[in-house]
């Protein structure tokens, strides 16, 4: 037998998959949980009445920043790319798999409800609508760029599949523009955070995307913007005790969550010589500072049981995670993490009772 004819075969008995396939080389979307990106909708029509004009002319100032385009000859792939992953060890290429995705999925996200919001909105509200429209312009890029990256790891996500299947959370406009106000600034510094601690330390640079990370994260940083002068625009929105409830809600959400899922992933963190909680901490840090500029109240997250208690979750976390991959029956698993559930709410309410700051008073303390 020519030695060609066995080579095809043997490869492919060897190739191990890094991740659950649903065909060759289209990943299994991470199964839902507290902790992955979620997809939105909301009531289109509240949307498309508010009514701007307390804050127009920043928002139109804005829709000239995204009409600039800064980013339009930035996201195309590099000759570094090809071979890139050659050198990484399994384990490696898993966690950078698991990053991607996740990633790839929260950007995704961003796509889908701009861009439902652009069409939604096209002629009831046309400022909002353009600037969703060139938001969704963005993530698109954002999330193609991803997308293209899992691919250099034997990977890609259907999007198609995941639009499909994945399933909406509805939010009213408010609770919107709390989630993804915050989505946007923790991905700019998260970005940023990664890109300036490799060009500290260009040894730990595994791999080209974080190159991109520079300009890509003022995208986000501009898409932040934009929800915080929307929520100007709408003072309702960042006035009085409801808002104040619910911004502080949110910081609390999107906080913790980002904290126990990187703390459970730490090893990708490792790869790029960061400390998971370090790094956390830093983003929590500089995100909570930046809402001082909109929202009403922020976290004080330099009190010493603010981490004490999202360490006890992260233990909660760990060990639900061992009951769910244990062999036991439904019921049976469920009755054991019942517990951990109750003690994770329990953390929360206390997180979420703790003495939080009214934003010009943290901010006069940060400056
Ligand atoms: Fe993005
Ligand atoms: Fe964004």
């Amino acid at each position: 037998m020519p030695l060609n004819s066995l080579k095809i075969p043997m490869v492919d008995s060897l190739r191990k998959p890094i991740a659950e396939e649903i065909r060759p080389g289209v990943k299994v979307p991470a199964k839902d949980t507290i902790l992955t990106p979620r997809f939105y909708t909301t009531d289109f029509e509240a949307m498309a009445k508010m009514d701007l004009s307390p804050n127009e002319d920043e928002l139109w100032a804005i829709l000239e920043e995204f009409q600039a385009d800064y980013n339009r000859h930035h996201f195309v792939r590099t000759p570094e790319f090809d071979g890139s992953t050659e050198g990484l060890d399994p384990a490696t290429k898993k966690v950078f798999v698991e990053f991607l995705e996740q990633s790839c999925t929260s950007e995704f996200s961003g796509f889908l409800l701009y861009k439902e919001l652009s069409r939604k909105l096209k002629t009831k509200n046309p400022l909002l609508a353009e600037c969703f429209g060139l938001m969704s312009r963005d993530e698109a890029r954002h999330a193609g760029f991803l997308n293209k990256a899992m691919s250099d790891f034997g990977m890609q996500l259907d999007l198609g599949f995941l639009t499909a299947n994945k399933k909406y959370t509805f939010f009213k406009p408010e609770y919107i523009f709390y989630a993804t106000y915050l989505s946007e600034k923790i991905g700019y510094w998260r970005y940023i955070a990664i890109y300036r601690h490799l060009e500290q330390h260009p040894e730990n640079r595994l791999y080209p995307i974080f190159n991109f990370f520079e300009n890509w994260c003022q995208d986000e940083n501009r898409h932040g913007d934009f929800f915080d002068a929307v929520m100007k625009a709408v003072p309702w929105t960042v006035n009085g005790l409801r808002s104040r409830l619910w911004c502080k809600f949110f910081l609390l959400a999107v906080f913790a969550t980002m904290y126990i899922r990187d703390v459970q992933r730490k090893e990708f963190y490792e790869a790029l010589g960061l400390d998971a909680r370090e790094y956390d901490k830093y983003v929590i840090k500089k995100t909570n500072e930046t809402a001082g500029r909109v929202f009403p109240v922020i976290l004080d997250v330099d009190h010493p049981k603010f981490y004490e208690q999202l360490e006890n979750c992260v233990q909660n976390n760990l060990k639900i995670a061992k009951i769910e991959e244990s062999g036991a029956i439904a019921p049976l698993k469920l009755l054991q993490k019942l517990p951990l559930y109750a003690s994770n709410g329990t953390i929360f309410a206390s997180l979420f009772f703790m003495k939080a700051f009214r934003s010009e008073q943290a901010l006069a303390a940060v400056q």
